[in-house]
């Protein structure tokens, strides 16, 4: 069926323009780079995959209870719209919040391909030119492979949430090169890395763990990327600068906590606004969750330099301040390391099914020929 068939509802249009400003920049200094960020642009292409073969899609799914999502955890559980609904319904409404959630990461993960191509085209050195050129496949990898999962395994697809939107209209607008950087491999990638984590950690369905979890993987050296890139950048920049920078940082954290929660997914289920928002201000889980979503962002605008006092203020507001003390190079080596154990995992599995399989052949072959009698 075509993408158009599986969107809840109709899009505006299938095109979405982005007028860019700004130059393209040519490098004619060949000599080597910076060795850390040629390291990483080894490792970019050394650590390539392919998710037609290393994701095993014939894992079944059920449309209905996608990533096993406890009744706890869903924003509804607890009102008596929940209590009203029978477990058709529930699994509907299951089915529609992993749409949303996998349909966000899909449309970001277009995004993030955009914004990784054009750092190739306006960032003017050329060792970040080669390694965002390597993220840019990376992207377009992660998009084809949460597309796919939509397609084949939820079946539905949900537009791209407005603020979600707007934030990578104005990053893509904005003509200053480290602009991309901040706005995605910053903050939009900071999120979804959290977004996925939490999924990859809780959820007992196989097929969307392997997902998350080799996606992660690559998010590791995007966010490696990004650090090196504007820690550099930003020493050299004036105070009033780096001010500037901070105001985009808080006013877009603001954005994302605030306005995506999926309340999109509730309206469609007849619940209005005002109410949708009360659930899910009021959803515990969803407290929680909201706020282990900056758990990659902080400790990361912390370290490239970007620690002002009004973006201080800003994450003591939003009770996010303390993670800024997290580890990135820790959580970052982690998400390598899970992903490298899961293929292990999997590479052992297979190896002993192999094993029965021969087992048995020679077994069932002893016994065919049997004993010859004489
Ligand atoms: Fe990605
Ligand atoms: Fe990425």
């Amino acid at each position: 069926m075509s993408t158009h068939d599986l969107y809840v509802h109709k899009t505006e249009a299938p095109l979405w323009q982005v007028p860019a400003s700004g130059n393209a920049r040519f490098s004619w200094d060949y000599d080597d780079g910076r060795d850390r960020l040629l390291a990483l642009y080894q490792k970019g292409k050394d650590k390539q995959w392919d998710g037609q073969r290393r994701i095993d899609w014939d894992l079944e799914v059920d449309p209905y209870d996608p990533l096993g999502t406890p009744d706890e955890a869903m924003t509804l559980y607890g009102t008596s719209y929940w209590d009203k609904m029978n477990e058709a319904e529930r699994g509907d409404l299951r089915r529609h919040y992993a749409s949303w959630q996998f349909s966000q990461f899909l449309h970001g993960e277009q995004g993030a391909m955009v914004c990784a191509a054009r750092i190739v085209e306006a960032v003017p050195d050329l060792d970040a030119k080669f390694y965002s050129a390597t993220q840019t496949m990376d992207e377009a990898r992660h998009a084809e492979i949460y597309g796919r999962f939509l397609h084949e395994k939820v079946g539905m697809l949900y537009p791209i949430n407005d603020n979600l939107q707007s934030l990578l209209g104005d990053t893509l607008r904005d003509s200053r090169w480290d602009m991309p950087y901040l706005g995605m491999q910053v903050l939009i990638e900071g999120l979804a890395l959290a977004a996925f984590g939490m999924i990859r950690d809780t959820t007992d369905k196989p097929l969307p763990k392997q997902i998350l979890a080799y996606v992660m993987q690559d998010e590791a050296r995007h966010v490696a990327f990004g650090r090196m890139a504007l820690r550099d950048y930003y020493k050299q920049l004036s105070d009033a600068e780096l001010r500037e920078r901070e105001e985009f940082v808080i006013e877009g954290c603001y954005l994302m906590r605030d306005r995506l929660k999926g309340n999109e997914v509730l309206e469609n289920f007849g619940i209005p606004k005002a109410e949708a928002e009360a659930f899910s201000e009021g959803s515990e889980y969803l407290q929680l969750f909201r706020q282990l979503l900056f758990s990659r962002i902080v400790p990361c605008v912390r370290d490239i330099g970007l620690w002002g006092e009004r973006l201080q203020r800003a994450y003591v507001d939003m009770g996010v301040f303390e993670m800024g003390n997290q580890n990135l190079d820790l959580l970052m080596a982690q998400d390598e390391e899970i992903a490298e154990k899961l293929d292990a995992e999997r590479f052992a599995a297979e190896e002993t099914a192999r094993t029965d399989e021969v087992a048995e052949a020679i077994a069932e072959g002893a016994r065919d020929s049997g004993p010859t009698g004489d």
